[in-house]
């Protein structure tokens, strides 16, 4: 595992340029995208690089990593909306190419089976994008998560609803409990991995991700068995290393 320490809007830039390279290398990469402020930067600096006709997301693929479940079509806090708003409006990736986990299906777990098929029918995640919450999970693979999991059904912890409230307004009744998520063991085969945090409030579970023992206490710590996962933390994320 590797740490990078740097100002938010570099760590924007040189995730851009990382995904600019690859998408050199193969214009049809699959990439795993994060909803959270924390990949925010890197959204806005790959834009840029659009924009500029540096890069181009044309033929490129992405996978969201999770999505609520039971909030209404058309709700502006369900991750489908979110990812189509900061990153696919942002960019020139085809919206038809941009997929994740169906928080509307009747039957949950042939949703979850679905989408695991849907990642591994693409040819699995060339380059996954990560934040991280405050209790360590990632995706919204909570603390108590199997080490191995796939997607599946997940119930939210009261610390992350307190965390998400702002996105509902501050109505924590309004935020939901159960969500689908890529499992632990799915977001391992992603064949790199990037995950940005920044912040104080993150300084903790960058501690137990980058130094602590491997645990389901703390899931980002699986990322310890990833043979190729970069940390970017600003320099309050990574005040208690
Ligand atoms: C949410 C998401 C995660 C995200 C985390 C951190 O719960 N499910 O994918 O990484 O929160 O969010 P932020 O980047 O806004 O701090």
């Amino acid at each position: 595992m590797e740490v990078v320490i740097a100002r938010e809007d570099e760590i924007g830039e040189l995730i851009a340029d990382e995904i600019a390279g690859l998408l050199a290398d193969r214009p049809d990469a699959v990439l795993g995208v994060a909803t959270g402020s924390s990949p925010l930067r890197v959204y806005e600096a790959l834009a840029r690089r659009v924009d500029a006709g540096e890069t181009s997301l044309a033929r490129a693929r992405a996978f969201t990593l999770d999505e609520y479940v039971g909030l209404p079509p058309g709700h502006p806090a369900r991750y489908d909306a979110v990812i189509r708003e900061e990153f696919v409006a942002r960019v020139d990736i085809d919206p038809a190419a941009v997929r994740g986990p169906d928080g509307d299906a009747d039957d949950l777990d042939d949703a979850c089976h679905r989408y695991e098929e849907a990642i591994r029918d693409a040819g699995g995640v060339d380059l996954q994008i990560l934040g991280i919450g405050t209790d360590g999970h990632i995706a919204f693979n909570e603390p108590g998560s199997s080490l191995a999991s796939r997607t599946r059904v997940k119930t939210l912890t009261a610390q992350t609803r307190l965390d998400n409230a702002r996105f509902f307004a501050g109505d924590l009744d309004a935020v939901p409990r159960h969500c689908l998520t890529q499992g632990l063991g799915t977001i391992l085969e992603a064949r790199r991995v990037v995950l940005v945090a920044t912040g104080e409030a993150k300084a903790q579970a960058v501690a137990q991700l980058v130094e602590g023992a491997v645990s389901a206490r703390w899931p980002g710590t699986v990322l310890q068995h990833h043979p190729d996962v970069t940390v970017f933390a600003d320099e309050a994320a990574a005040s208690r290393l």
